[in-house]
């Protein structure tokens, strides 16, 4: 786990600069006490375990291998060295070796164990020195008194860092459930809160799987985070297979360790797992009136460590367990936000339906635009979401007649220049009622701009050359071949030839000449006779 042996990693290069000043120290207070050979054999192993430790602290690879416990046993060398030369006062400095590992490792059971074969090699070497002199214990209560009072402020510095740590981790939870409430990318805060979970769990890398709206028991990966960049994740699971499947199925949080665990149990796609936890994203739904409620699984979020397995202790579950919560809650909205969405986006689009009906010369004119408007995205090499957009703009861009009264809309005459102008605010009026829907710009600008021409005659907005997006001159074309290929009370539907004639004069000046060309390839190769056979019957439409 890479912040785990950042942060050992620095307290360790710490340690070992601290012991070079323990070799100074030891050669101040045993100089004249100790005989010249003895303080050189004992400065030469110094120097050289400490050179080794620092070796060890070199490359992190190196110390996550076994620099760690090369680190733990010069400290023991040195508390050891330093204890057993009682006469010279250098087992004061067992202490600070002793308090240095206490201040490394952070592990009271290796302090307590280091200590009592310190205290053991000082008392066996104050015996030997002063034969049973009460004298010969001062230096082994000194070492058991300094290393309590060490660990004392180790404890106090730790209950600090914790509380800081705890703080911190509050703060950035609160922020995440906020940022979640008033989201409206729901891919992107999943992913930022995939981010903190895996920085605030120490992990290595993490997956949001969410349960697919058709197939509910296959998960499907949302977003997926790895501190180190590109790793490998499944994109897919089925529910009961691996951990997540496991936890989607369960319905509970699952923290696996690294030991004994075979590579399926971590989903079977990234390799080298050590550790992993996975927590359901799950809400309390009521399916009907007085019944309990029941617990919906949405999907889990999945958290795995490539470097230790001791990882994922209570209180990382704990804050994974209330930041799956805050997910939940997301994910629930905002598929309800969709479902409401959709629901009203289907009610307009059958309302602009049953607005032409009513009307026999009106009647199946959207439905026309957007057909035409299809095989012409089509042949321009549109992609999936352009044709989508190209779909919903082109059904609703006429249901601002909403607000245009029956007597100008189903005239059978020709309106006056006062019901025109009357007439020529249903793009805004249209626009002003699917705004509130969250529509993509391009649906929104179908609706209000297709009455725009090229040259900047057209209207609401004179729209002009460039400002006009291709889907738009795409459907401004089809809008107006369809009014030309449709009956009116006045005029019979105009023949293929009229048709051709008129968009190759509108080509350039009101119409995008290549999507012109596009329509007339349509027409030459007879692909819209059928559709506008069905509502006008035998029409002339076919190119003479
Ligand atoms: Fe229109």
């Amino acid at each position: 786990m890479k912040l785990k042996i950042d942060t050992r990693f620095s307290a360790e290069q710490i340690a070992v600069r601290a012991n070079w000043i323990l070799v100074i120290s030891a050669g101040f207070l045993g100089y004249g006490h100790i005989d010249s050979s003895t303080a050189i054999a004992m400065a030469g192993i110094l120097v050289l375990a400490n050179g080794v430790a620092y070796k060890a602290c070199a490359d992190r690879d190196k110390y996550a291998a076994s620099g760690a416990t090369v680190c733990t046993a010069v400290r023991l060398l040195y508390a050891a060295i330093f204890a057993f030369n009682v006469v010279s006062n250098l087992w004061l400095l067992s202490i600070c070796s002793i308090v240095l590992e206490a201040f490394v490792n952070r592990n009271n059971k290796r302090v307590c164990t280091l200590t009592a074969i310190t205290v053991l090699t000082c008392a066996g070497a104050s015996l030997l020195g002063h034969r049973f002199s009460i004298g010969a214990f001062i230096p082994c209560a000194g070492i058991v008194f300094g290393v309590c009072a060490g660990l004392w402020l180790i404890k106090f510095i730790t209950q600090n860092e914790q509380l800081s740590a705890a703080s911190r981790r509050l703060n950035s939870l609160l922020q995440c459930g906020t940022e979640l409430a008033a989201s409206s990318e729901l891919t992107a805060t999943m992913a930022d809160t995939l981010k903190f979970a895996v920085h605030e769990t120490k992990a290595s890398c993490g997956y949001i799987m969410l349960l697919d709206d058709q197939k509910k028991d296959l998960l499907v990966t949302e977003t997926a985070y790895g501190i180190e960049g590109e790793f490998q994740f499944p994109e897919q699971l089925e529910v009961g297979t691996g951990i997540s499947g496991y936890v989607a199925k369960l319905g509970q949080p699952i923290s696996v360790s690294g030991s004994g665990s075979e590579h399926n149990e971590f989903d079977a796609s990234t390799p080298g797992v050590k550790a992993a936890a996975s927590i359901p994203l799950s809400v309390r739904t009521y399916t009907k009136a007085g019944q309990a409620a029941v617990e919906q699984i949405l999907g889990v979020m999945t958290l795995l460590d490539l470097e230790t397995s001791d990882s994922f202790a209570d209180d990382d579950m704990e804050l994974l367990r209330t930041l799956g919560s805050l997910v939940s809650v997301a994910v629930s909205n905002a598929r309800m936000e969709e479902r409401r969405r959709t629901t009203f986006l289907l009610t307009l689009e059958s309302l602009a339906t049953a607005l032409e009906a009513r009307d026999e010369y009106t009647r199946g004119h959207s439905q026309r635009v957007c057909e035409v408007s299809m095989m012409i995205g089509e042949m321009l090499g549109f992609g999936a979401e352009a044709m989508e957009e190209l779909r919903i703009g082109t059904i609703l861009h006429d249901i601002g007649k909403i607000g245009v009264p029956d007597s100008i809309l189903n005239k059978r005459a020709r309106l006056t220049d006062e019901e025109f102008e009357f007439m020529k605010s249903h793009p805004v009026i249209g626009y002003e009622i699917c705004k509130p829907l969250m529509l993509s710009e391009g649906v929104l600008m179908i609706i209000r701009n297709h009455h725009e021409k090229l040259d900047g005659s057209g209207y609401p907005d004179g729209l002009k050359g460039g400002e006009l997006p291709l889907s738009l001159r795409i459907v401004c074309a089809a809008d107006a071949f369809d009014a030309m290929s449709s009956r009116r009370p006045y005029r019979n539907v105009m023949d293929a030839n009229t048709v051709l004639g008129e968009l190759s004069k509108g080509a350039g000046s009101q119409f995008d000449p290549v999507v012109v060309e596009h329509l007339k390839t349509l027409m030459h190769a007879d692909r819209l006779l059928d559709l506008y056979r069905a509502y006008w019957g035998d029409i002339e439409l076919k190119v003479a």
